[in-house]
């Protein structure tokens, strides 16, 4: 089926200059990038973008990480692919949430790690996780002039 998703390359990753790495492994996927763009994430947005997670006793932190406020103020860079079954493609190179328990040969077993100090999955990407997510997903973090199809 032919899907768009949303990745979220996050400010563990971007800290660590994982972006060009993380989008080099995505290009094997054989999916086309439809948008793409450097985001400097409002708590607003990172509240909007998590809202499902609000009571979860990890809420404020899943903000405080994707705000950039425990990496240092970094930025994230957003992406839309599109293609055959975009969303399990994606979800199977990213790998499992947690990074610890992730394949190593996927991007969050490579990368990532569990930050003991603050309890943060530091899981380098977010991946949507269904065609609906992935839908309100998109709207949320991109224009529809910003996607070219
Ligand atoms: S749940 O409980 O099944 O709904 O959670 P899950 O779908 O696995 O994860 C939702 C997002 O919360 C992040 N998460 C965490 N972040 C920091 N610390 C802890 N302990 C933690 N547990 C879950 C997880 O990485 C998901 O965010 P994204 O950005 O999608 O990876």
């Amino acid at each position: 089926m032919e899907e768009k998703t949303l990745v979220l390359i996050k400010p563990d990753a971007m800290v660590k200059k994982l972006a060009g790495s993380i989008i080099s492994d995505l290009y094997n996927l054989d999916l086309k990038m439809i948008g793409l763009k450097l985001v400097n994430v409002q708590k607003e947005l990172a509240e909007q973008h998590y809202k499902e997670h609000k009571e979860k006793p990890f809420f404020s932190k899943l903000v405080d990480h994707i705000t950039g406020q425990l990496h240092n103020h970094e930025n994230v860079v957003a992406i839309v692919y599109q293609g055959e079954n975009a969303i399990q493609k994606i979800r199977n190179a990213a790998g499992k949430t947690h990074p610890e328990e992730a394949d190593s040969k996927t991007l969050r077993g490579k990368y990532g790690r569990w930050h003991s100090k603050t309890d943060c999955f530091e899981n380098v990407i977010h991946t949507s996780d269904s065609p609906e997510s992935a839908e309100k997903e998109i709207t949320l973090w991109f224009n529809d002039d910003e996607l070219v199809e």
